[in-house]
C-alpha cells in the first residue's frame, strides 16, 4: 500500500540529537528514502523557544520532512502542530513510544501507550488542527505484562491517524533484545491504513525479509543508519530494483564523514561541530583497522583544523578490516 504521497517505502528513523538538519541532507543527498526530524517538544515550541523553533524549522530542506511532536498536552500539541506546518513540515508525527524516563514523567512518548484516552485526545487534536496529514509512532506495549500494539493502532486509524509506525519492543525494553516482528505483523492485520515497521533492519536484505514476514508498507531505520547514511538509499534500491550496491569504498567513508563535519560546522559552528563529530568519527570507523586508537586519540582533541587533519592522517594510512 502507498504511504500517503512518499516516493519510497523506507523512513529514516526519527533519532534526538542525530536525524538533524546536517544528517537529514546528507542521506538525502544519497536519493531514495523518507527522512523524520528529531522529536521536538512541543511546550517549547509554543512558546517559540529559540533552539526548538530552529529544529522544527524545515523550510530550507528540498525534499519531504515528517516533524515528529512529543509531548503531552492536547492544547499545545495542537498549536505545535500550527507551528510546524508553518515550518514546512510535510506531515506531522507523533512519538508515543520514546521510553526515556523524562519524557515518560511528562505524560508523553511511551506514557501514552498506557493512556489511551489521553493518546486518544491528543490524536484527535493534531489531526484536527493543520491539513497535514499525521502518523504516530509507537511500540508494542509498555511492558511484557502490556502489549496493547493491536488496540492501540486502531485507536489511532479511529482518530484520523494516516499511517502507522510500529517499534518491535516494549517500553520496558528500551532497545535490548530482538524486536518482535510479529507484533508489527499484527498490527498490519488489525488496521486498513499504513503500517510502517521498525526495530532491527540493518541492511537491505532484513529490510525485505521484514516487509516479507510482516505484511508491512514500509521499513524504518534507525540505529543502522548512524555512520552509514548510505543504507537508506541502498534499501530503497533494493526494494524498487533489486539492486545490491557495491561496498561502500574508504575514500567514500572519509569523504563523507568531512562532509557530514562540514555540514554540523554550517549549522552549529566549529566548536559544537567538534563535539559532535567525535560520535560520528565512531560510527563511521566502526570496523576499521586501528579504529579503538585512532578514536581515542580523536576525542582528546579541541583543534577543528587538527581534528580533520587527524580523519585524513587515519584513513589515507589504514587499510579495512
Ligand atoms: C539515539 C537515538 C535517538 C532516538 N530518538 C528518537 C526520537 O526522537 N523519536 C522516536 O520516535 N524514536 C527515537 N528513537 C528510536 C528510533 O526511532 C527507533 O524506533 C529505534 O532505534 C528502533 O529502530 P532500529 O532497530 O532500526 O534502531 C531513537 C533511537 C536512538 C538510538
Amino acid at each position: 500500500m502507498q504511504i500517503l504521497d512518499f516516493d519510497s517505502k523506507v523512513f529514516l528513523a526519527p533519532m534526538a540529537g542525530i536525524t538533524d538538519y546536517p544528517m537529514r541532507r546528507l542521506v538525502s543527498s544519497f536519493g531514495g528514502g523518507n527522512i523524520v526530524s528529531e522529536m521536538v517538544a512541543i511546550n517549547a515550541l509554543s512558546r517559540k523557544n529559540a533552539k526548538t523553533w530552529r529544529i522544527a524549522d524545515v523550510r530550507a530542506e528540498p525534499y519531504k520532512v515528517v516533524v515528529q511532536l512529543v509531548g503531552g498536552e492536547p492544547e499545545l500539541f495542537a498549536d505545535a502542530a500550527r507551528f510546524a506546518a508553518e515550518l514546512g513540515a510535510h506531515s506531522l508525527d507523533i512519538n508515543m513510544g520514546c521510553p526515556v524516563k523524562k519524557i515518560v514523567g511528562n505524560n508523553s512518548g511511551s506514557y501514552l501507550m498506557k493512556d489511551m484516552a489521553l493518546a486518544e485526545k491528543i490524536i484527535r487534536a493534531v489531526v484536527g488542527a493543520t491539513p497535514l496529514k499525521v502518523s504516530v509512532k509507537f511500540r508494542k506495549g509498555w511492558d511484557a505484562s502490556h502489549v496493547n500494539a493491536v488496540e492501540f493502532a486502531r485507536m489511532c486509524e479511529e482518530a484520523g491517524a494516516a499511517y502507522l509506525s510500529v517499534h518491535g519492543r516494549t517500553r520496558a525494553e528500551f532497545y535490548s533484545g530482538a524486536a518482535d516482528w510479529d507484533i508489527i505483523a499484527a498490527v498490519k492485520q488489525a488496521v486498513k491504513i499504513p503500517v510502517v515497521g521498525n526495530g532491527d533492519v540493518t541492511s537491505p536484505q532484513k529490510a525485505a525479509e521484514m516487509l516479507e514476514y510482516t505484511g508491512a508498507d514500509g521499513v524504518m531505520v534507525g540505529r543502522a543508519a548512524l555512520g552509514n547514511p548510505w543504507l537508506i538509499a541502498q534499501i530503497h534500491n533494493y526494494l524498487e530494483h533489486g539492486r545490491i550496491e557495491p561496498e561502500v569504498s574508504r575514500e567514500l567513508v572519509k569523504q563523507t564523514l568531512l562532509t557530514h563535519i562540514k555540514e554540523l560546522t554550517d549549522y552549529y559552528g566549529e566548536k559544537t561541530a567538534l563535539s559532535l563529530s567525535r560520535k560520528y568519527v565512531c560510527w563511521y570507523c566502526k570496523n576499521m583497522r586501528e579504529a579503538r586508537r585512532f578514536r581515542e586519540a580523536y576525542v582528546r582533541l579541541t583543534d577543528f583544523a587538527a581534528a580533520l587533519a587527524e580523519i585524513n592522517r587515519y584513513f589515507d594510512n589504514c587499510n579495512e578490516e
